[in-house]
C-alpha cells in the first residue's frame, strides 16, 4: 500500500478507536430500536475526500474573510461616530448584554454582500436566535453603523424573514431599533409593494393577535417607519438621551415651520415615557433598558421543562456521533461528481450515529430513515443520488409518514445537476412516469403540517430541490455549506440550456457566470436561504434549531393562534 494511503487509514483507525471507546455508554439509550450507521472513511474514499477537503478548505476560508467583513459593520469611522460621538453600545455588545449566554443562532449574516447596491454588512440589521431566561426569542437589532440603520430592500427583507421565523415557531421577537428608516436613494424598492417596509408592522400587528409576545427597545434613532416598530409592540423600553421617535427629525420641522427643537424635545425618552405614552419604560441608560428587557421576558406565560425534567443538557450532549463531525468537510462534494454514499453524512449528523432506515432496499437514490439529534427525534430525508421515480414515490411515502406521526423532517440536499435528456419513447415515458412521482412528493413536502429543516449540502438544483424542501416550500429554517451550489443547472452544464447551435464561447460564459452565481456566498448575500454553516458546526445548528421549534410547545395559551392560522 502506498505510505500515504497507509497514514490515512492509520489516522482514521486510531481516531475511530479513540471515539469508540468513549461512546460505549453513550450509545447504549438508542441501541434496541437505531442500529449504528459505522461508515469510516476508507482507503477507496481517499481521492474524494481529499479533493473536497481543499475545496472546503477554500470555502472556508471565503467563509472567514466574509465574517470578519460582517464583524467590521459599516467600517472604523462610523463604528466610532457611532460608540463615541453618539454614546451607543455597537449592536453585538447589545446582544451580549440581553442574552442569557453566547449561544447565538445567527440568520442570515452575510446577507447584503456582493449585491447590485453595494456591500452592506449584516444588511445594516442583525437578526436570530437567542435565550433570555431560557427562553429562545427572535432578536431584530439595526446596525446603526451601517448607514445610520437605515433600511435597503435587503434590510426589510431580512427583518420579514425573522418575523417569518417568530411566527412559524409561535417565538417571542425583540426589536433593538436604531434606525434612520428608509434608505432613501432606493426608497422605491423597499415602500410600497406587499412584502416590503409597510408589511414589518402587518406583521407586528398580526403576530401579537397570534399571542406571539414583542418587545422593543429604543436604542437610537426610530424615524419615519422605524417609529412604528416600538409603537406597535405590546412592550416598549426607552434609553434616556440616545433613543427618539418622530415621523420627522429636527431638521425637518425647521425646513417646514422653522422653529428650531432639539431630538429630546421632539421625541426622546422623557416625552414618550411621561406625555406621549409610546413606551412604557424609561431606562437612564442602555444597560437598564436591557434589564428592564430581561425582566419583560420573564412574565411571558411559557413554562419551560426543568434542566432537571426530562433529557438534561448534559445527557442529550452524550449522544456524540460513532465518527467526528470535523470528516465532514471531506464529504461536502465539491460538485456532483466528488459525492459520497450519503449515509456516511448523516452518520456524522446523528446521536451515537444511529438511523432506523425505512424502504432501505427501495429507491436507493433517497435515504431515509429515523434518527435523534441532541435527542429531538427526526425523519431524514437525504439525496443519495438523482431523484428517480421510486425515490420521489419513497420520499411522498416517507414524509406522509412523518406527518401523521408529528416528526419533524430534516431534508440533506444533494440534487443532480441536470434533468435526464429525452431522446427516445421509452426515455420519454421513463421522465414523464419520474415527473407525476416528483410531483407527488411536492406535494406531500407541501402539505405536511410538521417543522422541516433543509440543509444544502451540496447542490441545489432544478426542480429535485423544491421536492428536497427549497426555499419555495417553506422550510422553517434553510442552511447552506459553503460548498454548495444554487441553480437551475450546475456550472460546467451550460449546454442543456442553449440552444444545439449555440456558439462554444457563449457556453463557456453562460458556465462562467453559472459558476460564479451559484455559490453558497452569493445566494446567502441575496437571502435565499437561511445562512451559510460549517459542516461541522451542522450538528450543533441542528440540534439548536430542534430546540427552538419544539419551544412552542411550552406557550401556555396557544388556543387562539390555531383559529389565527386557520384565516390566513
Ligand atoms: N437615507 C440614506 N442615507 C442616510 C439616511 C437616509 N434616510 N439617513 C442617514 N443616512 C446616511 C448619511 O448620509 C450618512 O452617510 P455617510 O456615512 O456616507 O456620510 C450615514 O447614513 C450616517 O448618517 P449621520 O447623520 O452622519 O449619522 P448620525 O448617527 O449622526 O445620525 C440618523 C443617524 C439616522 C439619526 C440621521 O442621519 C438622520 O436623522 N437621518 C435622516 C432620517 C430620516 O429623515 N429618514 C426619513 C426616511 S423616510
Amino acid at each position: 500500500m502506498h505510505r500515504c494511503t497507509v497514514r490515512f487509514v492509520e489516522q482514521r483507525w486510531l481516531r475511530s478507536v479513540r471515539c469508540m471507546s468513549s461512546t460505549v455508554g453513550r450509545r447504549r439509550a438508542l441501541r434496541s430500536a437505531f442500529p449504528v450507521l459505522d461508515l469510516p472513511l476508507q482507503p477507496v474514499h481517499q481521492h474524494v475526500y481529499e479533493a473536497n477537503l481543499r475545496n472546503s478548505s477554500a470555502c472556508h476560508k471565503k467563509y472567514t474573510e466574509f465574517s470578519e467583513k460582517v464583524r467590521r459593520g459599516g467600517g472604523e469611522n462610523a463604528t466610532a461616530r457611532h460608540t463615541q460621538r453618539n454614546k451607543k453600545l455597537l449592536v453585538r455588545d447589545r446582544l451580549g448584554l440581553l442574552l442569557d449566554d453566547e449561544d447565538f443562532l445567527e440568520l442570515s449574516p452575510f446577507a447584503g454582500l456582493g449585491l447590485p447596491y453595494g456591500d452592506i454588512p449584516s444588511a445594516g440589521c442583525l437578526t436570530g436566535v437567542g435565550r433570555i431566561n431560557g427562553l429562545w426569542c427572535v432578536f431584530i437589532a439595526n446596525d446603526a453603523t451601517v448607514k445610520g440603520g437605515t433600511a435597503y430592500p435587503i434590510t426589510v427583507k431580512k427583518q420579514l424573514r425573522a418575523q417569518e421565523i417568530a411566527i412559524q415557531n409561535r417565538l417571542p421577537c425583540v426589536y433593538l431599533v436604531d434606525s434612520g428608516g428608509a434608505f432613501l436613494p432606493l426608497q422605491s424598492e423597499i415602500f410600497p409593494d406587499k412584502n416590503q417596509g409597510g408589511r414589518t408592522f402587518y406583521n407586528e400587528a398580526i403576530m401579537s393577535s397570534m399571542k406571539i409576545p414583542q418587545v422593543s427597545v429604543v436604542c437610537g434613532s426610530c424615524t419615519a417607519g422605524g417609529a412604528y416598530i416600538p409603537t406597535m409592540a405590546e412592550e416598549a423600553v426607552m434609553v434616556h438621551r440616545i433613543g427618539t421617535i418622530f415621523l420627522g427629525g429636527p431638521p425637518l420641522v425647521k425646513a417646514a415651520t422653522g422653529e428650531e427643537v432639539t431630538p429630546e424635545d421632539l421625541g426622546g425618552a422623557r416625552l414618550h415615557a411621561e406625555v406621549s405614552g409610546c413606551v412604557d419604560h424609561f431606562a437612564w441608560d442602555e444597560k437598564e433598558a436591557f434589564n428592564y428587557t430581561r425582566n419583560i421576558i420573564s412574565t411571558l406565560n411559557f413554562h419551560l421543562p426543568e434542566e432537571d425534567e426530562g433529557e438534561t443538557k448534559k445527557s442529550r450532549a452524550e449522544e456524540e456521533p460513532l465518527y467526528s463531525s470535523e470528516e465532514l468537510s471531506g464529504l461536502a462534494p465539491q460538485s456532483y461528481n466528488y459525492t459520497v454514499d450519503v449515509k456516511m453524512v448523516v452518520s456524522r449528523l446523528i446521536d451515537g450515529s444511529r438511523f432506523q432506515e425505512f424502504k432501505a432496499r427501495y429507491g436507493t437514490t433517497l435515504v431515509t430513515g429515523f434518527a435523534k439529534i441532541h435527542g429531538h427525534l427526526v425523519g431524514v430525508v437525504a439525496n443519495n443520488g438523482e431523484l428517480s421515480y421510486e425515490a420521489a414515490l419513497k420520499g411522498s411515502h416517507f414524509v406522509q409518514l412523518c406527518d401523521q406521526r408529528d416528526v419533524p423532517l430534516l431534508f440533506l440536499q444533494n440534487t443532480a445537476p441536470t434533468a435526464a435528456a429525452t431522446p427516445s419513447m421509452k426515455r420519454a415515458e421513463i421522465n414523464t412516469n419520474r415527473l407525476k412521482a416528483q410531483g407527488s412528493m411536492m406535494s406531500a413536502v407541501a402539505c405536511a403540517s410538521v417543522p422541516k429543516i433543509t440543509v444544502v449540502i451540496g447542490g441545489c438544483h432544478g426542480a429535485d430541490s423544491y421536492a428536497m424542501c427549497g426555499r419555495s416550500f417553506d422550510p422553517n429554517f434553510l442552511f447552506l455549506w459553503p460548498n454548495a451550489r444554487v441553480a437551475v443547472t450546475a456550472p460546467g452544464h451550460a449546454g442543456s440550456l442553449l440552444p444545439p447551435d449555440a456558439e462554444q464561447q457563449e457556453e463557456e460564459r453562460l458556465n462562467r457566470r453559472l459558476k460564479e452565481e451559484s455559490s453558497a456566498f452569493f445566494s446567502s448575500g441575496r437571502m435565499w436561504d437561511d445562512g451559510v454553516v460549517l459542516p461541522q458546526d451542522t450538528r450543533k445548528v441542528l440540534g439548536d434549531s430542534l430546540d427552538i421549534i419544539k419551544q412552542q410547545q411550552y406557550q401556555l395559551s396557544t388556543e387562539k393562534l390555531r383559529s389565527t392560522l386557520l384565516r390566513m
